[in-house]
């Protein structure tokens, strides 16, 4: 997984710090070892050569001594020469700077000592024991000489000899082997001294060019490892600028959208927080936009709702008016102004009362008295059918309140001209009652006028018989028959007399064997069927039960079905009449062999004056159905099984007649 960015920032800080603490660390290490070189070559081997150079310098002036010493020919001299040659100032110091240089040599060894300083120096402690016994050897030789001065001096020559030569008893032999000696331990001596000599100088030298070098190779180390610092500092830095470039962008970003322009997207980095924070930028400024589009189509809603809800209050008849606490006008709409008559400019904020026509002041009055007393019940109030001059207005004030049902000091004035409403009312309720008329004396007409015209027609019948007669009896028959005319006549004004009045008596429902009635009917109407050549069928169920029917009316109706029934059937056809019990009461069937109903004229059968018929008055069906309705039954058609159209009366039983066995 790839590291956050806080965390490769602090990592090449790291890399940098480490680096540096690197650098300082070689430097100080380096300088460390410089310093201790340095202390080396200046306590230790600065020191050695001093002391050796010493030691060297003090054995040259001891041999000038000796020499000295055995050149003087007073051998008294020369032994006290001798002796302070051995044991007097030098020889002594000798052997004090060599113990020094053994101690100091001893005191490096002990410190911290390179091992290559440790090899030199092991050899310095042995070059001064050498020396050490060589001085030893030489101050020997020189006890010994200053006791045998005669023998040396004969041995070094003739006048030395003699000059050393001190005493009898002296060898000269002897003299002469220990001034050999004595000069070998010298030479031996010296050389010691000058190989220590030439040893430090040497180690000196190895350690200042050391140290030279240390310096030199640390000089260049801590160089090397500033630049890589410097180098490493460089890149952290030039990949932290890269990481946190798009920082900027979002900057840049963030200050457009605050200008409003939401369209800016920035570039995604790389998979980490300043990316994160890339992506959730620019999930912010679609989300931004998103909401931008939906609060911009809400205010359009909004603003499309307020002017169509204004668009509304100013379109409708109804008057709309706010009044404030003060009675004065708020807002109001054209009905309003119509209503009440209203001027049509500076009515905003006047008081209504002032507003208002002088000759609508005294009808309103009630009406301005209510402001107030809405305002403070909280309760609505009706003004209905207030008469303003040439109008009819219901007035309602409505006390205004907020959401939470809190009442507002405004009141709302709702007033509607219902002037023509009131008109139409009249006008409707005279048409119903021409209607209910027109309804009455179509009826009473179908209903009275096929029984009126077989009357006459049997009347005219019977007049033509009455020729046969004898004379006395025509004239009696004549006299009948004129009255029976007369009675005709006379039912045809009484006829015209239920035109006067404005509906039918209800039914008088009783309940009884609609097989009797239909019986009645079949034997009626067989007369015509015959003469049509159509044939009439019977058919009833046996224990119908009793239904509630008028016999005349219900009679009416379903003559009228059997008379266009026969009439549907024509000559050869046949018409059945059949009753059957149903589960709500009973059915009576008239159906026919006729062509059927088309769906067009189905459509309409019930319609007033329908008729396909050019003497038919298109009422039969009409009258039928009423009649039906009247007895709560249901009257429907459909195709017979005979072919023709099939008329169902649907009548309901009296639940108890219903429900009670047929009787026996
Ligand atoms: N059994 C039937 N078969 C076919 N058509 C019928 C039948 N009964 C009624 N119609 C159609 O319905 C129409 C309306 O009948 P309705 O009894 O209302 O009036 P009408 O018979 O035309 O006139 P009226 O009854 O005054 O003699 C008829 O003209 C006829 O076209
Ligand atoms: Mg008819």
């Amino acid at each position: 997984m790839r590291a956050g960015l806080s965390t490769r920032i602090f990592l090449g800080f790291l890399l940098l710090l480490l680096v540096f603490a690197g650098a300082s660390a070689l430097a100080v290490r380096r300088m460390h070892a410089i310093r201790e070189d340095l202390v080396i070559i200046h306590r230790g081997y600065l020191a050695l050569a001093r002391l050796g150079t010493q030691a060297r310098t003090l054995q040259e002036a001891r041999e000038a001594t000796v020499a000295r010493a055995l050149a003087t020919p007073d051998p008294t001299v020369r032994r006290q020469l001798l002796a302070s040659g051995r044991e007097g100032g030098h020889g002594r110091e000798l052997r004090e700077r060599l113990d020094e240089l053994e101690a100091l040599t001893r005191q490096l060894l002990a410190g911290r000592a390179r091992p290559a300083d440790h090899t030199f120096l092991e050899r310095v402690l042995t070059e001064v024991g050498a020396a050490r016994t060589a001085s030893d050897g030489y101050d020997e030789a020189t006890a010994r000489a200053a006791e045998m001065g005669a023998e040396m001096g004969a041995e070094m020559g003739a006048e030395m000899g003699a000059e050393i030569g001190a005493g009898p008893g002296d060898d000269p032999a002897a003299a002469a082997l220990l001034a050999d000696e004595l000069r070998h331990a010298g030479e031996v001596l010296s050389e010691r001294m000058r190989s220590l000599g030439v040893g430090i100088d040497g180690k000196v030298s190895e350690a200042v060019l050391r140290a030279e070098r240390d310096e030199r190779e640390a000089a260049y180390a801590v160089v090397v490892l500033t630049v890589l610092a410097a180098l490493v500092g460089v890149l952290v830095s030039f990949a932290t600028i890269r990481a946190l470039r798009p920082l900027h962008d979002l900057v840049e970003s963030a200050k457009a959208i605050g200008k409003g322009s939401l369209d800016v997207q920035v570039a995604v980095p790389a998979d980490d927080e300043v990316g994160a924070l890339a992506r959730e930028f620019n999930a912010m400024a679609r989300a931004l936009k998103d909401r931008e589009a939906v609060l911009a189509s809400r205010g359009d809603e909004l603003l499309r709702m307020s002017g169509f809800a204004e668009n509304v209050i100013r379109s409708v008849r109804v008057g709309i008016l706010v009044i404030d606490e003060r009675g004065c006008v708020r807002t109001l709409n054209p009905g309003a102004r119509s209503v009440f008559k209203l001027p049509l400019v500076d009515v905003d904020g006047r008081p209504l009362a002032e507003l208002i026509d002088e000759g609508l002041q005294e009808p309103l009055a009630p009406l301005l008295q209510g402001l107030d007393a809405v305002r403070t019940s909280g309760e609505p109030m009706a003004f209905p059918l207030l008469r303003l001059s040439d109008k009819v207005v219901d007035v309602g004030l409505v006390p205004i309140r907020d959401r939470a049902g809190a009442s507002q000091p405004d009141v709302l004035v709702l007033a509607e001209d219902v002037t023509s409403r009131e008109e139409t009312a009249e006008r409707l309720l005279q048409t119903e009652r021409f209607a209910a008329i027109g309804r009455l004396a179509a009826q009473i007409t179908h209903e009275i006028r096929n029984p009126l015209s077989s009357v006459g027609l049997n009347i005219e019948l019977l007049g033509d018989d009455l020729a046969h007669l004898p004379p006395e009896r025509h004239r009696e028959a004549k006299a009948i028959l004129d009255a029976v005319g007369k009675e005709v006549d006379r039912l045809t004004q009484i006829t015209e007399g239920y035109l006067r009045f404005a509906r039918l008596p209800a039914p008088k429902k009783v309940a009884g064997d609609a097989g009797d009635l239909l019986a009645d009917l079949v034997a009626f109407t067989q007369a015509d069927a015959t003469k049509a050549g159509v044939m009439l069928e019977l058919n009833v169920e046996p224990g119908l039960p009793h239904v509630p029917f008028e016999p005349a009316r219900l009679r009416q109706a379903l003559l009228n079905l059997v008379r266009n029934a026969v009439e549907a059937a024509g000559r050869g056809g046949t018409v059945r009449v059949s009753a059957r019990r149903t589960a709500h009461g009973l059915r009576v069937t008239v159906e026919d062999t006729g062509p059927g109903i088309p769906e067009e004229v189905r459509a309409r059968l019930f319609e007033p004056f329908f008729t396909t018929k050019p003497s038919g008055t298109g009422l039969g069906l009409l009258l039928a159905k009423e009649i039906i309705l009247e007895h709560q039954g249901e009257l429907s058609v459909e195709t017979s099984a005979l072919g023709g159209a099939a008329f169902h009366v649907d009548l309901p039983a009296e639940l108890e007649v219903a429900l009670a066995p047929p009787p026996a």
